[in-house]
């Protein structure tokens, strides 16, 4: 099956890199099922997409939630072929012993826990049948990020989650395969470089010369949902430029 005739199943579309992973596939004639919990920024822009386009409004977190859309989205296209676990949050900085545990679980249950959730609900649908999953991690699930200890530890689960599901279900025809973008440009990253010099200063770390854009996350994803990419299964790939590269730079001159 070639990407055209595939439903894909994407969560926090509304914006990002999630829009731009639904852009990808919408010019390939997918047909998309568009799942975030704030709706509102979708409203235009379903107009210019215009056909085969579902819309639902799901907090991935809440297990009904997520159950009520599925059945939605196989009541108006009767089937599920790939699913992207995009949705996912940060929280503003801090040491590792300032980290107030609610924000810790928050963290954790929305970029961690609703990837889980999302992967029984729609992954179970595509059981035998065949689909492809990807997840997209960070490279904080790589390497720990300064100062964000609980999104490093929920995107490194995110990983060890995607290898699990292509573990279990890859002999069920279902593929598992995350993306691990390093900064891209948009409102999640930018929100943490306000001040003068700061975002040149994160372009200076990334060896390809410039910080991503949602685009380079989407052209990636489209390829790990197509059957081009048919044997790539449990793989991490990262989406930095090079970023993670440069960990053992400051040591050079040592
Ligand atoms: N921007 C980056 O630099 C960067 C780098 C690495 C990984 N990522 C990851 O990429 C993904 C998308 O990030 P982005 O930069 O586009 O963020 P964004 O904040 O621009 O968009 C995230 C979307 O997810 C939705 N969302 C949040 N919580 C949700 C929930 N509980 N249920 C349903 N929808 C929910 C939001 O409403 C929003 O539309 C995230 O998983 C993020 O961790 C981003």
């Amino acid at each position: 099956m070639n990407n055209g005739s595939q439903v894909v199943v994407i969560t926090g579309a509304a914006q990002g890199i999630g829009r731009s992973i639904a852009t990808r596939f919408h010019r390939s004639s997918a047909k998309l099922a568009l799942l975030d919990m704030d709706i509102k920024p979708f409203q235009e822009w379903i107009k210019e997409l215009g056909r085969d386009v579902l819309l639902v409004k799901c907090n991935v977190t809440n297990r009904l939630e997520v159950e009520a859309a599925r059945d939605q989205i196989l009541a108006h296209f009767g089937r599920i072929d790939v699913l992207i676990n995009n949705a996912g949050i940060g929280k503003s900085p801090h040491h590792l012993e300032e980290v107030k545990e609610e924000d810790w679980r928050q963290v954790l249950d929305v970029n961690l826990t609703g990837v889980f959730l999302c992967t029984q609900v729609f992954g179970t649908s595509m059981l035998d049948r065949g689909g492809a999953i990807v997840n997209i991690s960070s490279m904080s699930g790589l390497i720990p990020s300064p100062l964000r200890g609980a999104y490093s530890a929920s995107k490194a689960g995110v990983l060890m989650l995607t290898a699990q599901t292509a573990l279990a279900w890859g002999r069920r025809k279902v593929r598992a395969n995350a993306v691990c973008p390093g900064i891209i440009e948009t409102t999640m990253a930018t929100r943490n470089y306000k001040g003068p010099g700061s975002r040149q200063a994160r372009i200076d770390l990334v060896p390809s010369g410039r910080l991503g854009t949602p685009e380079d996350v989407a052209n990636v994803v489209f390829f790990l949902a197509s059957p081009e990419s048919e044997y790539i299964n449990g793989e991490f790939i990262r989406v930095d430029g090079g970023f993670t590269l440069t960990t053992m730079l400051q040591y050079s001159n040592i």
